[in-house]
């Protein structure tokens, strides 16, 4: 079998070219209940194996010394958690307020919270700029000297040593009002809806706050995305001012981003959707077609402006952002963040649960793309009205050495490092003595985000990164959830490898079944959240009827996260997995629909089935069950086509791992595809399905009879 090449979780971009998944053998606790558990009708069964097979016992408090370590912690102990959860819960608005008070509002709310589910307002009427509280709130304290962002690129020069830019709060101030400016010249204004397709450079960091500090909402398109992807989400926006760069830096290679948005906006113009205005960042200075008129060069268009510009002040309510991801049909999904519940909460949970504090030489890396939503929260606007630097980095994990990431913790004595489960298994395999070449020791805080963690990436983690004294925290969370709502806190949690723990603050969340009833502890239910929070999602933009539908309709009046878990009897939350049609893969959600059409897409393709499969660094990989249509061979060449006509869709991230040609799909008699047993086949594993109701029984032998 061709090697696989796998995408980080963080940036989303070819990582390793050696993957080969030995899941079963590696890790096969938490992997063989993914795919049952996908399944929702095994989901509050008690007696499911599910409830066995996550026996940790292993339980790490947090130490006193670590609390030094990290100033104090902001919640003394588990009794002081528990209390102020529970406030948070019955008196939200009494709690928010106070959490609120510490950032700087323009005009106060009359209220907290108008909840009418599933609509929520938070700080009514409260006019802010979330650009005032993220530079300007520290310059005017006269902060505005220290660092704000650390960038670091990915080549080298010849010495070894790679680029490197501290951006001060007065620095990242000034060249946001430039940007602004720039914006403002070629029309934008409030309410429009400006798409950012860049590499990670801290112009992207600057042009965020750039639209927000002029009142447009921004649209970031992770820059591993191919050209339809840009299409797709322009449109849907609206948007016709994009801003790029001429290329981004990937294990040594230039990403044409230009070339990708030329092709898209002559996509768009075929379907009568006019881009006016595009701005290019020069970054890697590879040959790009130049359309004059339409584009603009950032040195030129934003070094020209002024560096003052008035914050817009907005109201609480107004748009800050749309990001989009993938749900159970084939069109993403723009996920609508508003300003001041996104700010507050963004802000609040990033200081507490991470331990931040300002000018106690904190240094915090999230190796997050800011493409996805943990580089929205907790790269740029919940770390930087903490005023603790932000440490961004451009590049692969694994260039030009497997220990890129450690010799940056070691050069810029990293204290806050988060990463994703999938990165932590690739550096497992890649060996021990990468991390053990540097010195790590200004770590404090070790963090997880995107995908469960099996317990011995969390060991591993935690004994060769954190040294064994580092707290790990496991956050759950999601784009529509805005900021963490499961996860423990730095230094009052006890952590369990494997568990996210409890509820941050003002998070009412339960394991329920589908009346809304709390299940035993256990058992497997639907995670659901029964309250409203600050950070919450306002909608998927333009369809209020799939925003109702994908969340607030199967467990009436509550948040259903699509995720299936179960509590233990500490109350710790486990998380066992989708129930709906969308795939975990390395940190990134893709709906198998959408894999599907792509499939489908291709000229030989009649029929498509995508499931899960375990994988052992990317958690989930993506099987695909394809029929052919009477002209085509099965080969191995057509294979290869077909991961990279699926890549040229939906990008790298999306080719599936296993392709499979099948002469029929396992179908029931009524014509719906099992995804349970082809679920089970993809694992290898014996079907326990009931296949009483499956058409064609041949189907299945064949099925298995077709090994790769
Ligand atoms: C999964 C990423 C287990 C989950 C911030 C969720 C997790 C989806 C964790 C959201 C975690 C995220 N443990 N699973 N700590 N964090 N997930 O929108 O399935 O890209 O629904 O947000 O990732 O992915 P998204």
């Amino acid at each position: 079998m061709a090697a696989d090449i796998l995408q980080t979780p963080l940036d989303g971009r070819n990582l390793i070219s050696r993957a080969e998944a030995h899941a079963q053998e590696r890790w096969p606790r938490l992997l063989a209940y993914i795919p049952r558990m996908a399944d929702p009708h095994t989901t509050s069964n008690a007696n499911s194996p599910v409830q066995s097979l996550l026996k940790e016992d292993r339980i790490f408090p947090p130490t006193a010394a670590q609390a030094t370590a990290l100033g104090g912690a902001w919640c003394a102990s588990m009794d002081e958690y528990r209390t102020r959860h529970a406030r948070s819960i019955a008196d939200p608005e009494g709690f928010w307020s106070e959490v609120a008070q510490d950032l700087d509002w323009f005009t106060p709310w009359s209220k907290v919270l108008e909840w009418n589910c599933p609509d929520a307002k938070w700080f009514v009427d409260a006019k802010t700029n979330i650009c005032h509280n993220a530079l300007d709130r520290h310059v005017l304290a006269g902060h505005g000297h220290e660092v704000g962002i650390i960038w670091e690129g990915e080549p080298k020069r010849e010495n070894g040593t790679p680029e490197v830019k501290h951006l001060s709060y007065g620095e990242l101030l000034e060249e946001v009002c430039r940007c602004s400016n720039a914006l403002k010249s070629l029309g934008v204004k409030k309410g429009d809806v400006v798409t950012l397709y860049m590499g990670m450079v801290p112009e992207l960091a600057i042009a965020m706050l750039a639209c927000a500090r002029i009142g447009a909402a921004h649209s970031v398109i992770f820059g591993g995305f191919p050209a339809p992807a840009i299409v797709d989400r322009m449109l849907d926006a609206k948007s016709g001012v994009i801003v790029t760069c001429d290329g981004a830096w990937r294990r040594g290679q230039v990403v044409p981003l230009k070339k990708n948005v030329d092709e898209a906006i002559a996509l768009l113009s075929a379907q009568n959707h006019k881009v006016e205005h595009c701005i290019v960042l020069h970054r890697t200075k590879n040959q790009i077609d130049w359309h004059a008129g339409r584009d603009h060069a950032w040195h030129e268009l934003v070094g020209a402006q002024s560096d003052e510009c008035d914050c817009e002040p907005m109201d609480s309510e107004d748009l800050l952002f749309l990001l989009y991801t993938s749900g159970s049909t084939g069109k993403p999904k723009g996920i609508r963040h508003t300003i001041g519940g996104y700010m507050v909460y963004t802000a609040y949970t990033a200081q507490q649960t991470f331990s931040l504090r300002a000018g106690a030489g904190q240094v915090y890396w999230c190796t997050a793309d800011i493409g996805w939503v943990t580089g929205h929260s907790y790269i740029v606007y919940g770390i930087l009205p903490n005023r603790v630097p932000s440490l961004m980095y451009e590049g692969a994990p694994n260039f030009p050495g497997d220990d890129r990431f450690w010799e940056m913790v070691s050069r810029h004595h990293v204290t806050h490092f988060y990463t994703a489960p999938t990165a932590i298994r690739a550096f497992m395999k890649w060996g021990d003595e990468h991390p053990a070449k540097h010195d790590l020791s200004s770590l404090k805080v070790l963090g997880t985000v995107g995908e469960p963690i099996n317990p011995e990436a969390w060991m591993w983690y935690h004994q060769n990164i954190g040294g064994s004294k580092c707290p790990i925290v496991d956050t759950f969370w999601q784009t529509e959830t805005g900021g963490h709502v499961l996860t423990p806190l730095a230094c009052t949690t006890p952590t369990v490898p494997g568990s996210c723990t409890l509820p941050f603050f003002g998070i009412d969340a339960a394991v329920v079944d589908e009346n809304g009833v709390e299940v035993p502890a256990n058992c497997g239910g639907l995670l659901v959240i029964r309250k409203p929070w600050p950070a919450m999602l306002r909608g998927i933009h333009g369809d209020r009827a799939r925003f109702i539908e994908t969340y607030w309709s199967r467990v009436k009046g509550m948040y259903l996260a699509g995720d299936g878990a179960r509590r233990d009897e500490r109350g710790y939350f486990w998380i066992m997995g989708r129930i709906d049609d969308v795939l975990n893969v390395s940190g990134h959600r893709l709906g198998t629909m959408e894999v599907e059409s792509a499939l489908v897409s291709h000229e030989a393709v009649v029929e498509a089935a995508v499931v899960g499969m375990p994988h052992d660094i990317k958690g989930t990989g993506i099987a695909a069950f394809v029929s052919l249509g009477p002209h085509a061979t099965p080969s191995d060449e057509l294979k290869a086509a077909l991961r990279e006509h699926v890549s040229g869709v939906l990008g790298p991230i999306a080719k599936p791992d296993m392709i499979r040609f099948t002469q029929a799909l396992p179908k029931t008699r009524s014509g719906k595809i099992m995804r349970r047993l082809l679920r089970d086949v993809a694992a290898g594993r014996d079907s326990k399905q009931d296949t009483t109701t499956l058409e064609d029984l041949n189907v299945l032998a064949a099925l298995r009879g077709n090994e790769e």
